[in-house]
């Protein structure tokens, strides 16, 4: 398959996958959505409702944007990696500002209800995904968009961005499902083992966000899927291990 931009060609499977992810995330944001309307009440800030913004912006925000932010370095191949970095950035930083919403909705509902906090395992591992994602996204900034970093250093901190980033996403993902099956048996108790509607629609929420971060794992770890670097990208890079690795015209 020719690029039209005359670039590498997209492997022939990759716009599937990509095609499968959005499909399966997409669902799973309208899931909430209906299951927030249907058998919560809907959204609001000001009432008992407030603890529905939690779940609609963690779900867009943690595992929808985040899961699309991975992807971008593999959908747009053949854009210039600047244009790449800015929309990976965007995308960031919009679902860090939607996970920040999320978490204030869940303690000021907790704290006007007089509900205890941070005493589950949900509870625990969103602080935990929270911070680290806040620190992966400080890092990611410092290193990559601030023109101070020198080639070098973000060559070797490359690879630990790209892991942190996968292992966050798929904590976030773990977490959604605990938050989820914490929020089905609290209000459903003995009756979530008659298959209550509710608790089949939420079930089947679930099995839409582990298919989406599956669907986008396996994209980020087909290493054929890589972005291939631009021409002028590699010569930047060979000049770059020219030059510290001795090999100009003045060395032996
Ligand atoms: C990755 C996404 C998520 C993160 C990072 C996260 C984080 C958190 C945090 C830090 C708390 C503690 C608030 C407090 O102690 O006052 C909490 C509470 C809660 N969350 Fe989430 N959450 C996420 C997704 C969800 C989802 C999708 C649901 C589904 C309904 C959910 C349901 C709940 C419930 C029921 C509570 C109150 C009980 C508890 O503290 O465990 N969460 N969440």
């Amino acid at each position: 398959m020719e690029s039209p931009a005359g670039g590498a060609p997209a492997p022939r499977a990759l716009p599937y996958y990509v095609a499968l992810s959005q499909l399966l995330g997409l669902t799973a944001v309208a899931t909430t959505g209906a299951w927030l309307g249907l058998y919560r009440g809907g959204i609001a800030w000001e009432s008992a409702l407030q603890f529905n913004v939690h779940p609609l912006c963690m779900v867009i925000g943690l595992i929808f944007l985040q899961g699309d932010a991975l992807l971008v370095y593999r959908v747009f191949r053949n854009e210039t990696k600047r244009t790449s970095k800015v929309l990976h950035g965007a995308l960031h930083v919009l679902a860090l500002v939607l996970a920040l919403v999320g978490l204030v909705a869940v303690f000021d509902y907790h704290g006007r209800q007089r509900y205890a906090d941070l005493y589950s395992l949900h509870s625990w591992c969103g602080l935990l995904v929270c911070g680290l994602y806040f620190a992966q996204w400080l890092l990611g900034f410092g290193f990559f968009l601030f023109p101070g970093a020198s080639f070098s250093l973000r060559s070797r901190y490359r690879p630990q961005h790209v892991f942190c980033g996968a292992a966050i996403f798929l904590l976030a993902v773990g977490t959604a499902l605990l938050g989820l099956q914490e929020a089905l048996l609290f209000k459903l108790g003995a009756k979530y083992r008659a298959l209550e509607p509710e608790g089949v629609l939420g079930g089947a929420l679930g099995l839409l966000l582990a298919g989406f971060g599956a669907a986008v794992l396996y994209i980020l770890t087909r290493a054929g899927w890589r972005r291939p670097p631009r021409e002028e990208e590699q010569a930047l890079s060979m000049d770059f291990k020219t030059l510290t690795e001795g090999g100009g015209p003045g060395s032996q």
